[in-house]
């Protein structure tokens, strides 16, 4: 992380999160001061993150229930010293192993009895509504599992694993056996500490009771604002799904877990094609919607990543501008090459090997909405057959009991 980040950037690694300083530029170049901020697709709340720090009013929607918990928890408004407060209160109501009510299997290769006994109770004591207690749930989904430091300490809950996304369980059960890891018995509360201290160590975000995120469809974002009441906002700064199937669910499974979803059900709810037709359609559909919330002459600045097309290098934000020019109410106010480091992107994490289509380089697509109406109507079809089923809730789906506790 770089120097000049906020340090609650790092709460938790998050597959395709863009690093802090593209939305950070756009805001500045781009956005009037005091404006509404809104990303669509916010995955772990970078944008709003950075539009907080601003002085902006940051407003997310994702339909993945990591990505709201992690929004939710970078702008919750906290303090060191309630958060230890809250900790001591939370550790002394803790009754040892007996918290764990059934056994969930799937973990016991991962964490050690105490340490997911600890987890079960957290699981169920904190409130959804209590400040503390919401961003103590996001410090937990970030050091849930990863691996452990070259002299054998950790900043993690688990064994020693590998990345801190999650590899399948099967695999996780083998991985562990064979290379005969121990499970260490850390503490959960007094890693939380740390993790506090760590991630506010330059102070906590301003407050900003306006701050909202919600879990809603980012392709049709205008109803689900409107739905809290909000007609429009100042601009949009946004990553939208890649082209390609990438499986927030299975790869996140032990952080569903804590969660209480399942990983199959998040990632049905997900947008995530492989067809540049439909990832098109896709975009036309989103960006009708978007223009719904955008006064003429207010941007839309969207980061879309470049992939590989029948072997070749294709442009996929220029394709999006190309097809959708002329149709969408937009017109084009800049389209720019980002080709940062490549260590700075999440999916550097697969390995070449797993990348599949996305390269190291993404394009800056900034839209500005036209002032006279136009309409997408020539792709406007949703791309997936099955109507969304969420809209302003989280699903309510739960892990089986194998792995309930
Ligand atoms: C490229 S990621 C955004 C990452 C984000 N910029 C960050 O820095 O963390 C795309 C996000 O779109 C979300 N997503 C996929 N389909 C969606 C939909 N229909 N509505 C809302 N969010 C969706 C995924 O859960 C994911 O968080």
């Amino acid at each position: 992380m770089h120097e000049r980040e906020h340090p609650l950037h790092s709460m938790s690694s998050y597959l395709g999160s863009f690093p802090p300083r593209l939305p950070r530029r756009i805001i500045e170049e781009w956005l009037p001061r005091r404006a509404t901020v809104l990303d669509p697709f916010c995955g772990s709340g970078t944008t709003l993150v950075e539009a907080s720090i601003s002085g902006r009013r940051p407003i997310g929607a994702d339909l993945n229930p990591l990505a709201i918990a992690l929004s939710q928890a970078k702008l919750a408004h906290v303090t060191v010293s309630d958060l230890e407060f809250r900790l001591n209160d939370l550790a002394h109501g803790f009754r040892g192993e007996t918290e764990i009510d059934e056994f969930p299997e799937l973990l016991r290769p991962i964490f050690h009895p105490r340490t997911l006994a600890q987890l079960c109770y957290l699981q169920r004591s904190l409130v959804e509504a209590n400040p503390e207690d919401i961003f103590l749930r996001g410090c937990i989904l970030g050091i849930m599992h990863g691996k452990h430091r070259k002299d054998g300490s950790t900043a993690y809950l688990s064994v020693d694993m590998p990345n801190t996304f999650s590899m399948s369980p099967a695999y996780v059960k083998r991985f562990v056996e064979e290379r005969g890891l121990q499970q260490p018995p850390v503490d959960v509360f007094g890693k939380l500490r740390e993790r506090c201290r760590w991630l506010l160590r330059t102070g906590s975000l301003r407050e900003r009771p306006d701050s909202l995120v919600v879990a809603a469809d980012g392709a049709q974002i205008h109803k689900a604002l409107t739905r809290q009441g909000i007609s429009s906002v100042g601009g949009i700064i946004t990553s939208p799904p890649y082209l390609g199937i990438l499986r927030y669910g299975a790869f996140n499974w032990i952080r569903l877990w804590f969660l209480g979803f399942q990983q199959g059900e998040v990632d049905r709810h997900l947008d995530g094609t492989d067809s540049l037709d439909v990832y098109l359609s896709f975009m036309a559909t989103f960006l009708d919607s978007a223009a719904h919330l955008l006064r003429p002459g207010a941007i839309a600045a969207l980061v879309i990543g470049d992939v590989v097309e029948n072997g070749q290098h294709l442009s996929l934000g220029e394709r999006v501008w190309e097809e959708l020019r002329g149709v969408a109410p937009f017109e084009l106010a800049r389209l720019e090459a980002d080709d940062y480091d490549s260590t700075s992107k999440t999916t550097r994490v697969w390995g070449q090997e797993r990348r599949g289509r996305a390269t190291p380089g993404d394009r800056i697509l900034v839209l500005r909405r036209r002032r006279i109406a136009g309409s997408a109507r020539r792709r406007s079809n949703r791309p997936r057959g099955a109507p969304k089923a969420l809209g302003g809730e989280l699903p309510e789906n739960r892990l089986g009991s194998s792995a309930d506790c």
